[in-house]
């Protein structure tokens, strides 16, 4: 039987099989109904798409024609006059829910504008299969002086990736410094894009805790204008820093931080300052033990430390794995400015050797039982610095050249933001702190305490000391 079909209203006898899409006469005013319900339905999701326009749009728009020009002008002095109250009342929850997040929108639109130029001309956009894929940037969250922007990575990059081309990027987005950190989930990067300084103004002497926290010594200001926690447990602290550069305001505010301890007991200071006395010398009442011109007493002094960091690790072994400080068995910090002088230009070969020797133990054994080091030192050259490895915590204050940064700081921590050779001159006690193990470095400035502070500081909280080898009474 030969087959009927009909295509497109004709009658095709004998087709084998209808292939195309049947004719169907629809009327004219179902057709337009329904492009109208279409254009209606997309009007609706670009409307909704861009609420953040169209709503305040309608709004003033039927304040207009409700109130006239009174309506708009006199919401806006509403919202203004709320907006003041609520700043000046309590200004926390107005920047928190407020003032930041308008920022942030406005910061986001701004980075959108030129995000693609600027992963484009950093080489972050990664051309594959003739398609040209960006990295997303996602949610920007502001806070005092920085921007936090998450971005979503392209596949196969890192956060390093990032923090090579930091420089160029604080460039092209008008920013003083960009830093690459790793985000919340693996494919995401937080980049921080500082504006302003908060590190530009002097930090001046802070208050002396009661009880020092070990874990967080209040030290100085961090980058986002907050305080900033020095972590002695556990770690030895290492300062590198060009002539100049503020190494003595890092010892300072450290001893200072402890200050209150050493009139306790829970704390003793010990001080070798090679240079004959000169930055620990006016504070030197602050020492329980102090040398600054005879390098044996200097060394003893470290032998001492050393035995006494083997001593408690023999008797703790088992018993507990971090020494808690009492009076009995108090936290030791051995503060050494110039370290170079005890461990490369001594002359006494002899000295010098038994010095690392039991600096070296010193280091390695100290600081789980309490024993601890705080060292400065000028010259960042390897031969002078034998021992960088084993101070967990390297503070590098401003330096002369940028290949000494990874030198003193660890591989790879100028590209990860640790810019020490930038620091101007003007900006002392400026510098980067870098902890074993956290990949970013923080920017810091320590407190800086003058001359007639030190000594104000060893009145009130100096007591009996013993001065290479002399044992000397009351405040010097
Ligand atoms: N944290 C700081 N804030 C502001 N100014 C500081 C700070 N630290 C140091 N300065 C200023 O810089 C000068 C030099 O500082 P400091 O003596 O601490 O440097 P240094 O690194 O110990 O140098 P040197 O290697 O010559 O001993 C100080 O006299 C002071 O004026
Ligand atoms: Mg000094």
């Amino acid at each position: 039987m030969p087959l009927v079909n009909v295509i497109r209203g004709d009658r095709i006898d004998a087709a084998p099989i209808n292939v195309r899409t049947p004719f169907i006469r629809i009327p004219l005013w179902l057709a337009l109904t329904w492009w109208a319900v279409k254009a209606l339905g997309r009007l609706t999701v670009v409307l909704l798409q861009f609420w953040y326009v169209t709503g305040p749009a309608v709004f003033f728009g039927w304040l207009y024609l409700r109130w006239g020009w009174a309506g708009p002008a006199g919401f806006l002095a509403a919202v203004g006059a709320l907006s003041a109250g609520w700043g000046f009342g309590h200004r926390p929850s107005w920047l928190r829910f407020a003032w930041w997040p308008a920022l942030a929108r406005y910061r986001r639109w701004l980075y959108r504008r030129n995000w693609q130029a600027a992963m484009v001309t950093a080489r972050l956009a990664v051309s594959f299969d003739h398609h040209t894929v960006l990295p997303v940037l996602r949610k920007v969250r502001c806070a005092s002086g920085v921007d936090v922007v998450a971005v979503r990575m392209v596949t196969g990059q890192i956060p390093d990736d990032f923090a090579k081309v930091a420089e160029r990027l604080a460039h092209t987005f008008g920013v003083r410094q960009v830093k690459a950190v790793p985000g919340p989930r693996p494919d995401v990067v937080l980049l921080h894009l500082f504006r302003g300084d908060p590190l530009a103004k002097l930090v001046h002497p802070l208050p002396v805790p009661a009880v020092p926290e070990f874990t967080a010594l209040p030290v100085g200001r961090q980058e986002d204008g907050d305080g900033y926690g020095l972590r002695l447990f556990g770690t030895q602290v290492l300062v590198v820093g060009a002539t100049g550069s503020g190494k003595g305001s890092v010892i300072w505010s450290v001893v200072r931080s402890l200050a209150a301890g050493t009139t306790t007991g829970l704390v003793q200071l010990w001080g070798l300052d090679p240079k004959g006395g000169m930055e620990l010398g006016i504070g030197a009442p602050m020492f329980a033990r102090f040398a600054c011109r005879d390098y044996g007493a200097m060394c003893e002094l470290i032998e001492d430390a050393a035995a006494l960091a083997k001593n408690r690790a023999r008797n703790l072994h088992g018993r507990t794995r971090q020494h808690t400080p009492t009076p009995d068995e108090p936290l030791i910090v051995l503060v050494i400015d110039e370290l170079a002088n005890l461990t490369a230009y001594l002359t006494d070969r002899q000295l010098k050797d038994r010095i690392k020797a039991a600096l070296s133990i010193l280091l390695s054994q100290g600081r789980a039982v309490g024993v601890h080091v705080v060292a400065a030192i000028q010259d960042p050259r390897k031969e002078v610095l034998p021992f960088r490895d084993l101070f967990p915590t390297r503070i590098g204050l401003r330096l002369a050249e940028a290949a000494q940064v990874d030198l003193v700081l660890g591989e790879g921590m100028r590209d990860r933001g640790a810019l020490c050779d930038r620091i101007p001159q003007s900006l002392p006690g400026v510098g980067f702190v870098v902890i074993d193990g956290d990949p970013t470095p923080m920017r810091v400035r320590f407190s800086y305490l003058s001359d007639d502070e030190i000594r104000e500081l060893a009145q009130t909280y100096g007591r009996l000391r013993v001065i290479d080898g002399e044992v000397l009474d009351g405040v010097a």
